[in-house]
């Protein structure tokens, strides 16, 4: 077996944008990218585990406890809280205000307006414990918004996801304490609609 390591992207140079947004402070960025980073670790470190286990380990799976059991949902865990925060982090440092072209035209179709759309998207995040996603089903061939309790849970299979919005605390705790609603605000004001739009030109493929 080959495990290739996950490599942390340095948004800080990929995508500079994101350290000089309006209402989302670099310092908030600084320590999200801490997170990130951590995730992306013990990705690689559970999957070495993996590829260390034993047949005998292997063959030993049992539900309440067993090494392959721990590393599976460590794996899940983990690749979730890399992933999710990939899309979240190159989502962000646009300049707000609403998608264009064929994303619109889907949205529109499929919440009827863009005020409706945005308006279940931000109660989506007021209601999720972790997450809210906007993904392309592609058995439904239409937009959804889910939520994502916790990193390893995105409950739709065949969905693509386009936008990430992370509302664990410590997403905006250093800027607005205890304050969802106006962190949302600040979510929206920097949503990059480009890199929506690009996810899901490459999700119709
Ligand atoms: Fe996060």
């Amino acid at each position: 077996m080959t495990f290739e390591k996950h490599v942390a992207i340095d948004f800080t140079k990929v995508k500079p944008s994101v350290m000089k947004m309006q209402g989302i402070s670099e310092t908030t960025m600084t320590e999200h990218f801490k997170l990130y980073n951590g995730y992306v670790n013990k990705y690689n470190e559970v999957m070495e585990q993996i590829e260390a286990l034993s047949n005998d380990d292997v063959k030993a799976g049992q539900i309440t406890h067993s090494k392959i059991r721990s590393l599976k949902t460590a794996l899940a865990f983990a690749l979730g809280g890399t992933i999710n925060h990939e899309v979240y982090f190159h989502n962000l440092g646009g300049s707000g205000g609403k998608p264009s072209g064929k994303l619109i035209s889907q949205i529109e179709k499929d919440f009827g307006s863009y005020e409706r759309f945005e308006a279940e998207l931000r109660g989506t995040a007021m209601a999720a414990r972790g997450w809210a996603f906007l993904c392309w089903n592609k058995d439904m061939k239409r937009l959804l918004i889910v939520i994502g309790d916790d990193q390893s849970t995105f409950p739709v299979w065949n969905s693509r996801l386009l936008l990430a919005c992370d509302v664990y605390e410590h997403a905006y705790y250093l800027d607005y304490k205890t304050g969802r609603a106006a962190y949302l605000d600040a979510f929206f004001k920097n949503v990059d609609w480009k890199d929506v739009e690009t996810r899901f030109e490459m999700a119709l493929k």
